[in-house]
């Protein structure tokens, strides 16, 4: 047996297509194209990538993307003030700070000083506990919503099944679990002072690697037949290498994402379909 591989950027193309539309029709009807707000903090080159990405994929979509990029040793204050910034203007509709964020900067207070109505990334403690309530947040964050369309395009049963999140971060981690129990799976969050981890992902029906850590996820760690979504991203020497040993685990698996173009083109298409519902949500409701 091999794997059926999940083409994560076939299926955002799909989607981006259809968001192309949509902005489309908002133009057709007379409203202003959706604005998405981004800063980026810093000089990583990962981020710098993704950010890149994304406001490439924004423009390609008609939205109008608005970058600032303030300096590697900018502080709390700094930050918060660009927050406001986007916040306070009309004519930002959604807007994100790129994680992570350098080490003397406040995380916490940062992601607070996205205002809810404006939360494109969905990571505002009030949207992310509104999904621990089990309720329908009206963003959700990008990476694990990917996850979720990727898992239900590709018909793999969720409701029932035994989940394995590796990684507990609140980007992926801890909101994907969420969105696995809300979608009835039995869900175990792992994480480094898990003990015998492999043990654990061998009960794992839809395992999910978000550590960080290339290659680390071998076949020893996958039961045979399971989906392996893979949302590591990891650049090193200029290449994105994933969490799961592709070689190792493409036999046993029965569904896999690749690394690259698996999960990471699904956060994109995510955070631009978040942008187009923040627009709606702050456009006259179209004349009946
Ligand atoms: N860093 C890695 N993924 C993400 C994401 O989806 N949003 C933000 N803001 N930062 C990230």
């Amino acid at each position: 047996m091999s794997a059926t591989i999940i083409d994560g950027s076939a299926v955002a193309k799909t989607i981006r297509a259809e968001i192309a539309a949509e902005v489309a029709s908002m133009a057709a009807g007379g409203l202003a194209p959706p604005h998405l707000g981004v800063v980026l903090c810093g000089d990583d080159p990962a981020s710098a990538t993704y950010v890149r990405n994304k406001g490439r994929a924004a423009e390609r979509a008609g939205i109008r993307f608005t970058l600032l990029t303030p300096s590697a040793d900018s502080s709390t204050a700094d930050i918060l003030d660009l927050c406001a910034r986007l916040s306070g203007d009309p004519d930002i509709d959604g807007m994100l700070v790129q994680l992570p964020l350098p080490r003397q900067i406040d995380t916490g207070a940062v992601l607070e000083a996205v205002p809810v109505a404006k939360d494109a990334d969905g990571f505002h403690p009030l949207n992310l506990g509104r999904l621990a309530a089990g309720a329908a947040p009206p963003v959700l964050p990008g990476t694990p919503l990917g996850c979720m369309e990727l898992l239900r395009r590709s018909g793999v049963p969720i409701a029932g099944s035994r989940a394995v999140v590796v990684g507990r971060s609140v980007i992926v981690g801890r909101p994907l679990a969420l969105l696995l129990v809300n979608a009835d799976a039995t869900v175990t969050v792992c994480h480094s002072k898990t003990r015998d981890l492999a043990a654990v992902c061998r009960e794992a029906d839809i395992l999910v690697a978000a550590i960080g850590r290339p290659g680390m996820i071998t076949a020893e760690y996958v039961k045979p037949g399971a989906a392996v979504i893979d949302v590591g991203t990891t650049l090193v020497d200029g290449r994105l290498l994933g969490d799961v040993d592709r070689a190792s685990v493409e036999p046993v698996a029965g569904w896999l994402t690749p690394v690259p173009g698996g999960v990471g083109p699904m956060t994109v298409a995510m955070l631009l379909r978040n942008t187009v519902a923040l627009a709606r949500s702050r456009r006259p409701a179209p004349i009946p």
